[in-house]
């Protein structure tokens, strides 16, 4: 039974593929997503630094400590108790965890989720309402390629190939851990929260035994942009809990919207709500259509072949799939002529240095609390399990904390300004963030003072070392 619903799963989503490249097929246009991605360097970026996007007192660190043991016990992957409280399909929006919905109507209330009508499921590429135009500032569709969003991450540093596949865990992709294993080469796993109900397996041999990074890619794979606010909420949500709660605690930094549909208010979301990063793609051979009839392993090799023996500025992040024997051959067999014109692979999420997770420096050990840096503190957080409680968010500070806050950032310093080092110039100018709290705002500053001086001199460092990153 769970086999059949696997198959039904991967073939919903080949037939979502494969409706949606034949209606691409069918429509003209230069900006949508093409076999032949723009290499363009001038809107090439950097990925992110390991760090919380939000400050400590933001919703988004309560979210997912629930039970009145938090930190919590979590279930064993693959029990049947582990299973059973997640969405089977589709999520239904009014069985939504309380937490979530709150920290929606919060931002959407502060005015940080833009108000852009959900997009039309026409099968294909989703259609905006007559009268919005997908590329403008406001609206920034990914599907439409937009890169105006400085956010978006669609390149990474020259010379670099970033190995990252999407639609897993599903049984295919045992030969692609084979092969990564067996080269002590990690990737980066967009999973389908429904697949990871279902193949619990693969996902452990990803996250244990390859000690590879885990990122959410949707609980069922739709179009974002068509969803309610409260279908990203769920979309996202479950996938995120499903990864923590398997992971120890992990909260995983990246996301990668299904078909690359994503827009400045399904991001927001993503980035209000849950911490996440949008990453998006510089390439893609489409070998996801390659048990669909829509492409051939000829076409998808010649692509490879151009790319990798092409210019190295900016890096490849080619779009790449765990989703079917064809898929995981294309890479396999691509594997040595990555190697042979020296590309530097590594992991989509290791990329600058930094780590898959909001609140964990990789795999192994304890999800440490201490391991949370905010980049506008530029220290850890204060341990204080309980100021993560539900319905504690806003009185998280107190006198104790204020004494853990400034020896953490004594504590982890080294390991901060490791990570610091390679801050991008995005997140070295993150949004100072209103909802932080004025207690916490002022008992930090004598922190920050010594320690911006470190960060400014760190960065500086990197950045004339990376310069031409
Ligand atoms: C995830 O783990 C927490 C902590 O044990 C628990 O409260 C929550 O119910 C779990 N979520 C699901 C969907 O099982
Ligand atoms: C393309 O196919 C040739 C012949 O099978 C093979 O040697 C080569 O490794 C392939 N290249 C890529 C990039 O897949």
């Amino acid at each position: 039974m769970f086999s059949a619903f696997t198959s039904a799963i991967i073939l919903s989503t080949l037939s979502l593929h494969l409706t949606s490249s034949v209606v691409s097929a069918a429509i003209v246009s230069p900006n949508l997503h093409s076999h032949n991605a723009r290499h363009d360097c001038q809107h090439s970026k950097r990925l992110p630094s390991a760090a919380w996007y939000q400050p400590e007192d933001h919703p988004a660190h309560s979210l997912f400590k629930r039970g009145p043991d938090a930190p919590a016990v979590f279930a064993d992957v693959g029990s049947p108790t582990w299973s059973a409280p997640y969405p089977q399909s589709t999520p239904d929006v009014n069985q939504l965890p309380q937490e979530w919905v709150d920290a929606l109507n919060d931002a959407v209330s502060a005015g940080k989720i833009p108000n852009i009508a959900p997009t039309k499921d026409t099968g294909g590429n989703p259609e905006y309402a007559p009268g919005l135009d997908p590329m403008s500032d406001e609206i920034c569709s990914t599907t439409w390629k937009c890169r105006k969003n400085p956010e978006n991450i669609y390149d990474v540093p020259d010379g670099i190939f970033a190995i990252s596949f999407d639609d897993g865990p599903l049984p295919p992709a045992n030969r692609l851990y084979d092969l990564l294993e067996a080269n002590q080469e990690h990737a980066t796993h967009f999973f389908i929260g429904v697949n990871i109900l279902q193949n619990p397996k693969e996902f452990l041999r990803a996250f244990n035994d390859l000690q590879d990074d885990i990122a959410v890619h949707t609980w069922t794979h739709p179009h974002m942009t068509t969803m309610s606010n409260l279908q990203v909420i769920a979309e996202l949500g479950w996938t995120m809990e499903i990864i923590h709660n398997s992971t120890g605690g992990r909260l995983p930094k990246y996301w990668r919207p299904p078909f690359g549909d994503s827009d400045n208010r399904v991001n927001a979301i993503a980035k209000e709500i849950f911490g996440l990063k949008t990453i998006i793609w510089n390439q893609d051979t489409e070998d996801w259509s390659l048990t669909s009839g829509g492409t051939t392993p000829e076409k998808v090799n010649a692509s490879m072949t151009e790319w990798l023996s092409g210019p190295k500025s900016p890096g490849l992040m080619i779009l790449e799939h765990e989703l079917s024997d064809e898929s995981v051959q294309a890479f396999l067999d691509a594997w040595p002529v990555i190697k042979s014109n020296g590309w530097n692979t590594m992991s989509m999420a290791r990329v600058d240095g930094g780590s898959a997770y909001q609140n964990a420096d990789n795999n192994k050990g304890d999800v440490d609390v201490q391991d949370i840096i905010d980049p506008k503190v530029g220290a850890a957080k204060p341990t204080d399990p309980d100021a993560n409680a539900p319905g504690s968010s806003s009185s998280s500070s107190s006198s104790g904390s204020s004494s853990s806050v400034a020896s953490a950032s004594v504590s982890t310093s080294s390991k901060a300004a490791a990570s610091s080092s390679k801050l991008s110039s995005s997140s070295a100018s993150a949004t100072p963030t209103s909802s932080q709290s004025n207690t916490n705002a002022a008992m930090r500053d004598s922190v920050m003072s010594s320690w911006f001086l470190y960060t400014i001199i760190a960065s500086s460092v990197a950045f004339g070392a990376q310069a031409f990153f």
